[in-house]
């Protein structure tokens, strides 16, 4: 077994990509298939903190600084098929250092990438995927609001993944709500992008609720409209 490896990206900050990669590895996870989540956002990270995994000795900046080899810092959740492998959300003496290291990190996937069907990597904003291209076989699950700058930024990096060869595995729009001003439409988006495959994700307070649990949405309330546009996801990318 060697893992599909799905990056998910967005040069904007705040858009929803810690909500998704949870959410996509929760729901891959649940439909019997073996799931990593890596926190690669060494600056803001927060998938520690929505998936309540706390008081773990070692993180990413471990492995990245070679203190620990990379199955040390890997925990098991209370779904069976989810692991996470997190960063540390208060940062200490070496983390910094540890960021520049982010570059060696398909290595350590290589390392792990045959005990599982999937992993899934968090990352920082940015419109540089200059990490991303080191990847060998990374896929790139792209996320955006549905609002002009964040559209503008995604095509940008749709653009930068396509001249680099990097598989591109389509477009989550987040938060959307076509009751809110300045929301695209769909014409207004493909005159933007032109992802083949494009997800809506509803804007949902129980996304916001189920975070201040520590419990991806997918758990949390898995009949709700966010829940099974999180499950749909995972369900296409599964099955790709
Ligand atoms: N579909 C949604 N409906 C309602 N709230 C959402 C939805 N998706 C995300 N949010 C909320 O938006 C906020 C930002 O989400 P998130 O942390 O996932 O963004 P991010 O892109 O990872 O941010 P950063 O760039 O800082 O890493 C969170 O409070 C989250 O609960
Ligand atoms: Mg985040």
């Amino acid at each position: 077994m060697t893992a599909k490896i799905l990056a998910v990206v967005s040069p904007k900050g705040g858009v929803g990509k810690t909500t998704v990669s949870v959410n996509l590895a929760a729901a891959i996870a649940s439909m019997g298939k073996k799931v990593l989540l890596v926190d690669t956002n060494l600056e803001t990270s927060h998938v520690a903190v929505y998936c309540s995994l706390v008081g773990f000795k070692y993180s990413l900046e471990d492995v990245l600084n070679g203190l620990v080899p990379v199955k040390d810092a890997i925990y098991r959740t209370d779904e069976s098929n989810l692991d996470i492998l997190p960063s540390r959300v208060f940062k200490e003496r070496g983390d910094a250092i540890a960021k520049y290291k982010l570059i060696n990190m398909f290595h350590h996937l290589k390392r792990i990438g045959e005990n599982y069907d999937f992993i899934v990597l968090d990352s920082r904003p940015s419109s540089n995927i200059d990490f991303i291209k080191l990847i060998e076989g990374v896929y790139m699950v792209v996320v955006s609001a549905p609002e002009i700058a964040s559209m503008l930024e995604a095509g940008k990096l749709e653009e930068d993944g396509l001249n680099s060869a990097i598989s591109i595995e389509g477009l989550v729009l987040n938060r959307v709500n076509p009751k809110v001003k300045g929301t695209m439409s769909d014409k207004e988006i493909r005159k933007i992008v032109s992802f083949e495959r494009v997800w809506k994700i509803p804007e949902d307070s129980g996304v916001i609720d189920a975070l201040r649990h520590g419990i991806p949405m997918v758990f949390y309330n898995r009949k709700s409209q966010s829940a099974k546009a999180f499950l749909r996801l995972a369900q296409d990318i599964v099955s790709h």
